[in-house]
């Protein structure tokens, strides 16, 4: 890949691997049993989205970590990198994920979702979808959303309007977020716009 040394690519074709491979096992003995929000990003591509933007002292945050490869990734990378996930068993399986990988990637259970946020839609239907209630996780990372300059959130169908409306309320105005959609990619948008 452009721009990555070769022991640093190697390490990172490993981590999408192994995030494969938990996530199959995350099918086979969760999801086969009841309904789990957590369905994995395709790694290769939210990869090169980091790739392409990455610089010194940016603070990566992802909304519903999981097993933590976009997180770890982003760590390994040089963001200073931070995931929230709700279900504390997968931030176990994170942070078990990030020591095999020597990572400095941190983790909090809890939700993206800060105390004060409301979701209000005009439309009036504010029900969350997939996305859990649970007590705020920032104050765990020691960081508040305004203090991130890039996010990344991969929102199930009809999420991305909630998405979008809580960075706008919540995240820094120049910062950017990164939503990866199911099949078109990962798309960044930047004060309420999207940028190509
Ligand atoms: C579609 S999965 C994406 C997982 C991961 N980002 C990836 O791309 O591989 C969404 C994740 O968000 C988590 N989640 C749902 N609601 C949440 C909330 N309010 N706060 C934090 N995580 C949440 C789910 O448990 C699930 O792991």
């Amino acid at each position: 890949m452009r721009d990555l040394d070769q022991a640093l690519e190697g390490r990172l074709a490993d981590l999408c691997d192994e995030g494969a491979e938990l996530a199959a096992r995350f099918d086979e003995d969760v999801r086969s049993k009841q309904w789990h929000p957590f369905l994995p990003a395709n790694y290769r591509v939210v990869l090169q989205a980091l790739v392409a933007r990455r610089a010194p002292d940016v603070r990566f945050l992802e909304w519903g970590s999981a097993t933590g490869v976009i997180t770890i990734m982003a760590d390994l990378l040089g963001y200073e990198a931070y995931g929230i996930e709700l279900d504390a068993d997968l931030v176990d399986v994170a942070r078990e994920l990030a020591l095999r990988n020597e990572s400095k990637a941190l983790f909090a259970a809890g939700s993206f979702l800060p105390a004060s946020y409301r979701w209000k839609p005009d439309g009036g239907d504010g029900r969350m979808g997939t996305i859990g209630e649970g007590a705020s996780g920032y104050d765990e990372l020691g960081h508040d959303l305004n203090e991130f300059d890039v996010v990344f959130g991969f929102p199930w169908d009809g999420e991305i309007d909630m998405m979008l409306d809580l960075f706008r309320q919540h995240g820094r105005a120049d910062a950017r977020l990164l939503v990866n959609m199911t099949n078109d990619g990962v798309h960044e948008y930047r004060d309420g716009e999207r940028h190509a």
